[in-house]
């Protein structure tokens, strides 16, 4: 099979009806287009020669969102949720130039590889109708250790692919990290209010040469909080916080504090996993403070900031390169072919689609 016919057949894999409503993304299907712009720490440049990590004020333009690919928006919902960041640099001729880095609120992500993948989405069909549990079981499960408590659903909640992959950890114990934390993950406060994770490993190249394995995340300035068993359940809350907080005026929490990010780069040591994005790395590595991302507009237009846009992982500039990771290679024409089914703009100059 070409790498081409797998990321069809992966991108297929998400999709929630199949042959169903492609015009919008078969996940991340909800989100919020914003503005902003980068400022590189000192430290950046001396360990990565990337044009964004030079330092001056760096454009951006990036899309909060959250991960399920049901088309209703249930913002109040437990769910993975996205931050994907395209730096723009300076214009080369005609050409636009620019790096992405997607990233989600999970440390790690569920599978390593293609195969693995795909067995995955087969167990975690989010039309699944939704299990309950007795709280006898729930307490035993819990005695035992044997699995978080399957969340209760949410008013109006008929469907969920939370048990799916509850069963599929059973039988993967590599996958039970992340998917455990899928499963408890819960609402944020704020888009503001989340620590996003690129996941997979890449090398930056400093100006001596020197090639270091690194993974990226994102540390909210106003921390991380989610909302608590007291707050009500709202479907539609995350755009408007936003605004509210751009503004400088309070939105859903105590925080007046912008919309702003640290961008933190962990360097990896011989014998971590830079291949596996289901592997974490151990907590004391070293880890440089890159930059910090202000983010100063939602856009206006959300169809053209928003909804269009399409982020690649592999959209890349001289100093930053991708590494072997399955997942990552797969995602470069998954994401392209994606791209192309719902009409997306701006074509990743890398893809082999
Ligand atoms: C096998 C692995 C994966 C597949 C097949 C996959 C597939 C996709 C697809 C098809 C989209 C919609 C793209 C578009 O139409 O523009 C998407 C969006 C997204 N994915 Fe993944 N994904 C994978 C892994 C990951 C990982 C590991 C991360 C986190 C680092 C991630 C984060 C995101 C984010 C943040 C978005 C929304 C981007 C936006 O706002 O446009 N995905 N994914």
């Amino acid at each position: 099979m070409t790498e081409e016919e797998m990321a069809k057949k992966a991108v297929e894999a998400l999709d929630i009806v199949p042959g169903g409503d492609t015009r919008r993304r078969p996940v991340h299907t909800n989100g919020v287009g914003v503005e902003g712009h980068f400022v590189a720490s000192e430290a950046a440049r001396d360990y990565c020669v990337a044009e964004h990590f030079q330092g001056g004020k760096i454009k951006v333009t990036a899309r909060f969102s959250n991960g399920s690919g049901k088309t209703a928006l249930h913002d109040g919902w437990s769910d993975v949720r996205g931050l994907a960041v395209r730096f723009h640099l300076e214009q080369d001729k005609q050409e636009e130039r620019a790096v992405d880095l997607l990233a989600m609120t999970l440390t790690e992500f569920f599978t390593p590889t293609y195969e693995t993948f795909l067995k995955f989405a087969s167990y975690t069909n989010p039309e699944a109708p939704v299990t309950r549990q007795s709280a006898w079981r729930k307490l035993l499960e819990l005695l035992e250790l044997i699995q978080p408590a399957l969340p209760a659903p949410y008013p109006g909640q008929t469907t969920s692919s939370v048990a799916g992959a509850l069963r599929y950890a059973d039988e993967h114990a590599r996958s039970e990290l992340s998917i455990f934390h899928a499963a408890a993950i819960g609402a944020p406060k704020s888009y503001a209010r989340a620590a996003y994770h690129a996941v997979h490993t890449f090398f930056a190249v400093a100006p001596d040469g020197t090639r270091r394995a690194v993974r990226f995340n994102w540390v909210p300035v106003s921390g991380v909080l989610n909302t608590g068993p007291e707050d009500p359940v709202v479907d539609d809350y995350l755009k408007s916080d936003l605004q509210l907080r751009i503004k400088g005026k309070l939105g859903i929490g105590t925080d007046p504090e912008p919309v702003r990010f640290i961008l933190m780069m962990t360097i990896g040591e011989t014998g971590d996993d830079f291949d596996d994005p289901s592997r974490s790395w151990p907590p004391h590595r070293t880890r440089i403070v890159m930059g910090t991302l202000t983010i100063d507009a939602v856009a206006s237009d959300q169809d053209a900031d928003g909804e269009r846009l399409s982020f690649n992982p592999w959209r890349l500039v001289e100093g930053l390169e991708p590494s072997n990771d399955p997942i990552l290679s797969l995602r470069r024409n998954a994401y392209e072919f994606s791209r192309k089914r719902r009409g997306g703009v701006a074509g990743c100059p890398f893809s082999g689609v």
